[in-house]
């Protein structure tokens, strides 16, 4: 299915004002650690949805803060919620793939955005990530773990790609269809353009990254399972997402 038809019709099951997907605990919040101590700096959220990283971030102390994704549902959805209670958030629906900015940020996150790209897109955006970022400016962004899909098998709750017959190397840029759940029970549907760990490093290379990436791999831990085992319990040590973290 094209992805701005997934997030057009489901903007409203995305909306959210506290954790719920099973990301949201698992991803999110080392994401919003790997920001730091913000104390004003200028943030880019690259397929930034219906704004739930923006606003955290905010509320952590970001200062100028651009969200750009290509759902206009989903920027709709976000532009509600900051007039509701404003935050001083700027909103944009446009194509990552085409934007480009004269503006410099201090940092630019992208939260699950990659997973919609090809490698070819995905190093387009890159490089403009790279362009967009002052200098000493930091990027972060999380994924799914390339191994995911391939040890996970079972379309079963709370999270899993369908990569039936697939293989690791010859399957790059083949599109799995997966789910994902909130603890309320309901699923939401997530796509993953298939991309090995050398996508990753060589498009970071290419786009002007050289310095060493921190990379975290993220699971359920044990922590997660002591709060609610028949959520978490199915994913304890699994490979789930990768959070990279690079200066410029
Ligand atoms: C899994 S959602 C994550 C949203 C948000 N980052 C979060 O963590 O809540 C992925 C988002 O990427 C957006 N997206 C996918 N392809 C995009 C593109 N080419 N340009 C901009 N946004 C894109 C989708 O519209 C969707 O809102």
């Amino acid at each position: 299915m094209d992805t701005q038809q997934v997030y057009n019709q489901n903007a409203q099951k995305w909306l959210r004002l506290e954790p719920s997907s099973l990301s949201d605990f698992t991803a999110r919040p080392l994401v919003f650690d790997a920001c730091g101590e913000l104390a004003g700096r200028s943030v880019l959220d690259i397929g930034c949805g219906e704004g739930y990283c923006a606003r955290e971030l905010k509320c952590r102390g970001a200062g100028d803060y651009l969200g750009v994704d290509l759902s206009e549902q989903m920027i709709e959805a976000a532009k509600l919620q900051e007039a509701k209670e404003p935050l001083g958030i700027e909103y944009r629906a446009c194509d990552v793939v085409e934007f480009q900015t004269e503006r410099q940020f201090d940092v630019c996150i992208a939260v699950f955005l990659f997973n919609y790209l090809r490698v070819e897109d995905m190093n387009k955006v890159f490089r403009r990530v790279y362009d967009a970022l002052a200098t000493g400016g930091e990027f972060i962004f999380s994924v799914p773990h390339p191994f995911f899909p391939f040890v996970r098998v079972g379309e079963n709750p709370p999270f899993y790609f369908s990569a039936a017959g697939k293989n690791y190397f010859t399957d790059v840029n083949q599109q799995f269809e997966g789910e994902i759940w909130k603890r309320s029970g309901e699923p939401l549907h997530v796509q993953c353009v298939h991309k090995t760990f050398t996508d990753y490093f060589d498009g970071l290379r290419l786009a002007g990254f050289y310095t060493m990436p921190e990379i975290r791999e993220l699971t359920v831990t044990e922590e997660l399972v002591a709060t609610d085992e028949a959520f978490f319990g199915p994913l304890l040590n699994e490979p789930l997402h990768v959070l990279f973290k690079v200066k410029k």
